[in-house]
């Protein structure tokens, strides 16, 4: 059988990093035979770098003169909707970065295309691919700490990816910059407390040399029916982290999307021998995990979250099974950000 024929939308910060190079592993399964940019000039470049023939201003006219079995839509979430129900409509399946689109009533629109069309959407939610984030499900699943009780999350995105730009797209979102990195912390929260029934926010403006930036540093409280996720996102340092605290009644896991180190640990008392052992546990814990992760990376055996992703989203096309990530599940993450949304004060910018 012949592989299947990509065209990715957008050339950008995510199509460049992440998506042209896992539809690139793909070899024979799929190719990308085709990339649209209204910047045209970047998406040849791009296209020069990992020898796609075609480029195109303008995705619809990609969708009438190519014939795509699939496309990936890279550009940014107010253009979601359209190039995806338009996509649909051309035939084609679709992957969609997170998120999936702005308000419910744009993702009902896609369902119901991809429902009459009979394509299939997968939505980016990428961070449930890390090994870590994998494992850390496992283990819960496993009993590992007892009975699941509740969830924190620490986000920090540095201030020069979005937070110092003035002109980026994400400062114009419903909410500001959590409207683009938000998604996260609510599929990676859905992945252990569904459903979310209730929201609160606090949102704090931080750095004044920054107008067009509603606010920095949010604290958000996601909460289940029996348990809570307690999230802070902070867009104010110069600095990387996503962190995870996952516990239940017999233990803890805390875990790292970025280092890929998982580290379960329960102290059942308090006496000098307890405490010993499990520092030492956790640091052989943490070198394990280093080891295996540096081998993975040196043997290439690695898959990175969004290999994965296109991997399982090519299967699911195959097979006729569900995607990896459903569109029902990317319409539940948009709407518990729209719940956080309506909790922020009217936008201090
Ligand atoms: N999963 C993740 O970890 C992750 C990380 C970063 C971004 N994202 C998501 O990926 C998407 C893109 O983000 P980015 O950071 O790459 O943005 P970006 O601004 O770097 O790139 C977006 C590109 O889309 C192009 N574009 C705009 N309108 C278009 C249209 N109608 N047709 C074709 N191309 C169009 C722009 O010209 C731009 O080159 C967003 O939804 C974002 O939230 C996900």
């Amino acid at each position: 059988m012949e592989g299947l024929r990509v065209g990715v939308i957008g050339s950008g910060f995510i199509a460049k990093q992440k998506h042209v190079p896992a539809w690139k592993r793909m070899g024979r399964k799929a190719q990308v035979v085709a990339l649209c940019d209204p910047n045209q000039q970047q998406a040849e470049q791009l296209a020069r770098e990992h020898e796609i023939p075609k480029v195109y201003g303008d995705f619809q006219e990609m969708l009438r003169t190519e014939r795509l079995d699939a496309v990936d839509i890279c550009s940014p979430p107010r253009t979601h909707s359209d190039i995806a129900i338009r996509s649909l409509e051309a035939g084609a399946h679709a992957m969609i970065e997170k998120p999936m689109a702005v308000g419910t009533e744009e993702c009902d629109r896609i369902i119901a295309a991809s429902q009459k069309t009979g394509r299939k959407i997968c939505v980016a939610h990428s961070d449930l691919f890390y090994p870590s984030f994998l494992k850390a499900r496992e283990l819960v699943k496993q009993g590992a700490i007892g009975e699941f009780r509740g969830m924190r999350i620490f986000l920090s995105t540095p201030m020069d990816y979005i937070t110092s730009k003035p002109d980026h797209w994400a400062h114009k979102l419903p909410g500001g910059v959590i409207g683009e990195t938000g998604p996260h912390i609510i599929y990676m929260t859905l992945a252990f407390i569904n459903p979310i029934r209730d929201v609160r926010v606090q949102s704090r403006k931080q750095l004044t040399q920054f107008p067009w930036s509603p606010y920095e540093d949010y604290r958000v409280e996601l909460i289940g029916e029996k348990s809570s996720s307690s999230v802070t996102l902070t867009y104010a340092t110069n600095r990387w982290a996503v962190q995870l605290d996952l516990w239940g009644s017999e233990g803890h896991i805390k875990f790292d999307l970025e280092t890929q180190t998982v580290v379960v640990h329960g102290r059942a008392d308090l006496k000098p021998v307890t405490l010993g052992l499990s520092a030492i546990k956790e640091a052989g814990q943490v070198l394990l995990g280093t080891a295996d992760t540096s081998l993975s990376y040196a043997t290439g055996r690695f898959e990175n979250t969004h290999e994965r992703l296109v991997r399982e989203f090519v299967q699911s096309i195959q097979t006729d099974a569900p995607a990896p990530v459903t569109p029902e599940e990317g319409r539940e993450a948009v709407r518990v950000m729209d719940l956080i949304v309506k909790q922020l004060p009217s936008q201090a910018v």
